[in-house]
């Protein structure tokens, strides 16, 4: 009977525990481009709210909305999946940018938004009024270019288990990511381009839309500025805002707890 009771309490350790994580640890794996050295246009919502954990789902709701009322805007959506994607399941992938590490900054940069791929860059822009009003969301909404070429990155896929993946994984992995970084660059100081390095989090949606495939969180360096400039304009130059060395990692979704 006892012994019985300590197999049981081993499984459920051992369940638990898989379901949140806490043993994984996906290698955070080189490459000298992102997506072959394309650029992904990204609809997102920009925003220097403290308790991101808070904001999150606000912001990947609204930015949705303000998508789908455009005309061809499901398409877009998917066709974004299926350039990001390994296969062509998936119906879109959201993805984070976060600028500021919100351990080290009071209001840290970041936002949050979705994948768009077909107009071009100009065009989306043109769309931004259309697609702020129908977000319902006061947050400015911008498009962003994500990666080009010049852009390197070191990214680790993290399995979807359950809805508490997107707040545990953040604290089991950025810091580890930013190191292997931070490594690299200090053996290849050539690279250092003085743009800081942004974390990039980027969520795979399964074909039922309600549950996700896999997360996958990149380090974005090298030439970076475009993703910089787009999503808060004037960070790299001069003056009391230029950034210095606020690279990225962005802290537990729980930092809502304070
Ligand atoms: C780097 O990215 C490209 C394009 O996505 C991919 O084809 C290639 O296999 C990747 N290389 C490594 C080492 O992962
Ligand atoms: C610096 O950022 C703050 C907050 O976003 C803004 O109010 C201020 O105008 C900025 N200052 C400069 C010089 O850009």
């Amino acid at each position: 009977m006892k012994s019985m009771s300590v197999v049981c309490i081993v499984a459920i350790v051992a369940f638990i525990t898989y379901q949140l994580g806490v043993l994984e640890s996906p290698p955070f794996v080189y490459n000298d481009t992102f997506l072959g050295g394309r650029e992904l246009l990204a609809i997102v919502a920009t925003t220097r709210e403290r308790n991101i954990g808070q904001h999150v789902e606000r912001l990947v709701v609204g930015s949705k909305k303000g998508i789908e009322v455009l005309e061809g805007g499901t398409g877009m959506l998917k066709a974004a999946a299926k350039l990001y994607d390994v296969d062509d399941k998936a119906p879109a992938v959201s993805t984070g940018v976060y600028f500021d590490d919100p351990f080290e900054v009071e209001y840290p940069r970041w936002a949050i938004g979705w994948a768009v791929e077909g107009p071009s860059f100009e065009k989306l822009q043109a769309m931004l009024p259309e697609i702020q009003e129908a977000s319902e969301l006061s947050d400015p909404i911008k498009v962003i270019r994500i990666g080009g070429v010049g852009t390197e990155t070191f990214t680790a896929r993290i399995p979807w288990r359950n809805i508490f993946t997107p707040m545990i994984a953040p604290m089991l992995h950025w810091g580890r990511g930013f190191q292997i970084y931070q490594e690299y660059i200090e053996i290849h100081k050539e690279l250092d381009k003085g743009v800081p390095a942004i974390a990039l989090e980027v969520y795979v949606y399964s074909e039922n839309e309600n549950t996700k495939e896999f997360i996958d969180y990149t380090v974005l360096f090298g030439d970076v500025a475009n993703t910089w400039e787009d999503t808060f304009p004037g960070s790299l130059g001069e003056g009391e805002n230029a950034t210095e060395e606020s690279a990225g990692v962005p802290g537990s979704v729980n930092t809502a707890t304070e």
